[in-house]
Parts: structure tokens; C-alpha cells; sequence
């Protein structure tokens, strides 16, 4: 187990990056590594190969928080963060400071991720895909990765950054045991926010189980009838405050009306004991269910 090289300036990695075996394959984190990271750590290095390079970047980006976000509160736990990225055969990890990514302060000119940018997290957390995308392409730039992999669970922001790009990998979202999606802000989480915060995955298994077994039927599974079944769990616990919950055409991030066929995600935000939570789940939607009613039309996008 060799440790990665830490590089915490942009010269040193222009100065690494020639060296650097080929696939190169970007992870870019904000640290506070966990299982989900690890997921991608592996899967990282499984696409680098025996040969290849895995680069990964620690960087909390003030760009995609707010006043009165939590970015002073981040979790920053770089020792720990280097132990399992030398466990997982990185090579080298690139953690920049504020200062060195943005020497000029906040840059003027950023990236306008569209209007797919603008619904759902867009909505709850304005400017959160612009700062996202603005890194993102930033360490593209510095990196120049061959290959980058992102995670499932921040579905939106996979789908922005595809558009961004079209060479990037994803890995699906990892849960704890009792179906929490891993998250860095899970450590705010007290046993009862926890429990609490159950209801949100909960709620995406019942409306997937839903368009499951609508698949199965002479119906057809609908978006309509997926959102009814996620919202029926949400709203049995009124101590979570939900900020979303909707099907959406995983390509477009567009709401999936109950005539929708095809890829889509039931996506989720709420706010456990303070802590705000997302979470996701892939369904395949059938198509049109008959039984659908102008309500479960009006239900489709559920604010
Ligand atoms: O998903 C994250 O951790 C961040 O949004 C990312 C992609 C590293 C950009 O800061």
C-alpha cells in the first residue's frame, strides 16, 4: 500500500500530469471520503485498469454553497481521506485551496447549466449546478482525464455533468445497511434525524415497487402511480419537511408525465432533524396508465 502523492497546488500537478500512466480516470470529491467514495474509488480503478493512473480530487467547492450553507461546517477530514485513497491504489490526490483554485476570488465567468439546471436541487439551492459545473470543467481542464466517474446518488448532477461531457462513468449509489444513501453530511445525522430521514428512502423503494409491478400489468407501470406511492410515505411522517419529490426522464431531468415511457428517476430532497437529504431511485416506466386522472396528472411534479 503506497501512499498517493498529495498535491496541493496546480503546478505541481501540471508538473505530475505527463507522467501519469494512461487511462488517466478523474474522481473528483470534496472529501470527507465514505463507502460511497469508495465505490467509486474501486470503480475507478477497476476502468484505470492494472496499468493505468486514478487521480482524485479533494476540494470543498465555495462555489456551490450559499450564505448560510453549511461550508464552514463541511466535514474536512483529509488524513483519513488519503488513508483509503492509498488503500485503493490512487496515485495521486490533487487538494487545492480556495485560494489556488480561485485566485482572483470568485470567478465572473462561470457555467450556466441550462434549464435543467434550474428544477429541483436547482430550485432549492440556486447556483448550486453553476458552482458544480464551473469546477468541474475546471478540473477537466487541469486534470485532463481520460475518464471521469461520479456517483448515481447526485442523479441531477450526473445528468448536468453528461451534458457537459459525453465520456463519463457512473456509479450507482451506495447505501448503508438500513438503506440510507451514503452522504459526507450523514455525520450530522443524530440516531432519531436517522431514523427520520429512513422515511426518504423508504418512500423512493415504495413508488419503484410501484412502477415495478405496474411493468408487470396489463397497465403498464405509470409516473403518476410511482409518485402516488413515494408520496403516500413521505406524507405518513410530517417531521421530515420535503422540499421535492418527482419522477423525472433521467436523460433530461424533465417531469415525466403518466404518459412517459422509458428511463426515468424518482428523485427526493428533505430536511432531517436540520440536515437536508437527497436521494434517488432508477425506474422504468411502461407508459401511459389508464387509470390515470386528471389528479395524477396534476401529481406528476409534486413540489
Ligand atoms: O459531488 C461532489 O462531491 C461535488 O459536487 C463535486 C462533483 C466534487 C464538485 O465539487
Amino acid at each position: 500500500m503506497s501512499s498517493p502523492a498529495l498535491l496541493p497546488t496546480k503546478a505541481e500537478l501540471a508538473a505530475a500530469r505527463p507522467a501519469l500512466p494512461a487511462p488517466v480516470v478523474l474522481v473528483p470529491t470534496m472529501g470527507a471520503l465514505h463507502s460511497g467514495h469508495l465505490a467509486l474509488l474501486r470503480a475507478a480503478r477497476a476502468v484505470a485498469g492494472p496499468g493505468g493512473s486514478v487521480i482524485v480530487s479533494i476540494f470543498v467547492n465555495p462555489l456551490q454553497f450559499r450564505p448560510g450553507e453549511d461550508l464552514d461546517r463541511y466535514p474536512r477530514t483529509l488524513d483519513d481521506d488519503l488513508a483509503m485513497c492509498a488503500r485503493e491504489g490512487v496515485c495521486l490526490v490533487f487538494a487545492p485551496s480556495a485560494a489556488e483554485m480561485y485566485p482572483g476570488g470568485a470567478p465572473q465567468v462561470t457555467v450556466d447549466p441550462g434549464p435543467a439546471g434550474q428544477v429541483f436541487e436547482g430550485e432549492f439551492r440556486p447556483g448550486f449546478f453553476g458552482g458544480v459545473l464551473t469546477v468541474v470543467l475546471k478540473l477537466f481542464h487541469l486534470v485532463r482525464p481520460d475518464i471521469a466517474v461520479f456517483g448515481e446518488k447526485d442523479a441531477q448532477q450526473l445528468a448536468l455533468v453528461r451534458r457537459l461531457v459525453s465520456d463519463t462513468e457512473s456509479v450507482p449509489t451506495v447505501r448503508d445497511p438500513d438503506g440510507l444513501a451514503t452522504s459526507s453530511r450523514n455525520r450530522y445525522l443524530s440516531p432519531a434525524d436517522r431514523e427520520l430521514a429512513l422515511t426518504l428512502p423508504r418512500a423512493l423503494r415504495a413508488g419503484q415497487a410501484r412502477a415495478g409491478a405496474e411493468n408487470g400489468a396489463e397497465d403498464g407501470g405509470s409516473a403518476s402511480a410511482a409518485l402516488a406511492a413515494a408520496r403516500e410515505v413521505l406524507d405518513a411522517e410530517p417531521a421530515l419537511a420535503v422540499d421535492y419529490v418527482a419522477v423525472v426522464d433521467s436523460r433530461t431531468f424533465t417531469v415525466a408525465g403518466p404518459g412517459y415511457a422509458g428511463p426515468a428517476v424518482i428523485v427526493a430532497a428533505a430536511t432531517a432533524g436540520g440536515t437536508r437529504l437527497i436521494d434517488n431511485v432508477p425506474v422504468m416506466l411502461a407508459g401511459a396508465d389508464r387509470r390515470s386522472t386528471e389528479r395524477g396528472l396534476r401529481g406528476a411534479a409534486d413540489h
